[in-house]
């Protein structure tokens, strides 16, 4: 049966961590753990806002977060290079095995949507430089409504935009709070746990599958066509 998909885009198909090939140049062996730092910072600034109802759009909180990163580790960043650090985080990379994995689901008729935290702006450029915004129908981006995931109301709006009953709707994520977000309001949910160590917070709820690879969700019962589970 046709499903309509949702992709949480950064940590899923779009890789964070690799600014810190750019970042290496600079600062060495520190890079790794400043980039780290930095998506974290990024999140909690989201999370925060949301709760204090004062949404900055996740570029802001992006620069804002690096900020924060850069004094709490006391490494100092010219101006030239943090505006470069945030035009390089950009065009980010996508997983490898991000393109084939949409390519096959939309291939089995699926309807594949981006659907992220990121503003319209950013994430439709990330998605053109990575060669992946072919496969989308559509983009619901949160800047539309000025809330976050996993705000319950972020999922409601997918769920309207994308004009689908939440019994037929998918989020594929690699972050479990958006998991345990869009299993909240009563999505399906596929948790991708690229590092394979299991952790995902322990709030009593189950994705209704967990998958290592992309290339695993063509063949998931409930997506892949009748007969091929
Ligand atoms: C997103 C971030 C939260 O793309 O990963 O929504």
């Amino acid at each position: 049966m046709r499903q309509t998909l949702a992709f949480d885009i950064y940590g899923t198909l779009i890789d964070p961590q690799r600014i810190a090939e750019t970042l290496e140049a600079w600062i060495g062996e520190q890079a790794p753990a400043l980039a780290r730092a930095w998506r974290e910072k990024q999140l909690e600034y989201t999370f925060r806002r949301g709760l204090m109802g004062a949404y900055a759009d996740f570029d802001v909180c992006t620069e804002q977060a690096l900020q924060y990163c850069c004094a709490a580790q006391g490494i100092t960043l010219s101006a030239e290079q943090e505006a470069e650090l945030l035009e390089r985080y950009r065009p980010l990379p996508a997983f490898d095995d991000a393109a084939p994995a949409l390519e096959a689901l939309r291939a089995a008729g699926h309807r594949l949507f981006a659907f992220s935290n990121g503003t319209a702006e950013t994430v439709s450029g990330l998605l053109r430089q990575a060669e992946l915004d072919t496969y989308f129908a559509d983009m619901v981006c949160v800047d539309e409504i000025g809330r976050f995931k996993p705000d319950p109301v972020v999922y409601r709006h997918f769920l309207q935009r994308a004009n689908v009953p939440v019994t037929e709707a998918w989020l594929i994520s690699g972050n479990p709070f958006d998991v345990i977000g869009a299993q909240a309001v009563g999505m399906q949910t596929v948790w991708l746990d690229r590092p394979g160590q299991g952790l995902f917070d322990p709030w009593g709820v189950e994705p209704a599958a967990t998958i290592q690879r992309l290339a695993e969700l063509p063949t998931l019962e409930g997506v892949a066509p009748h007969g091929q589970t």
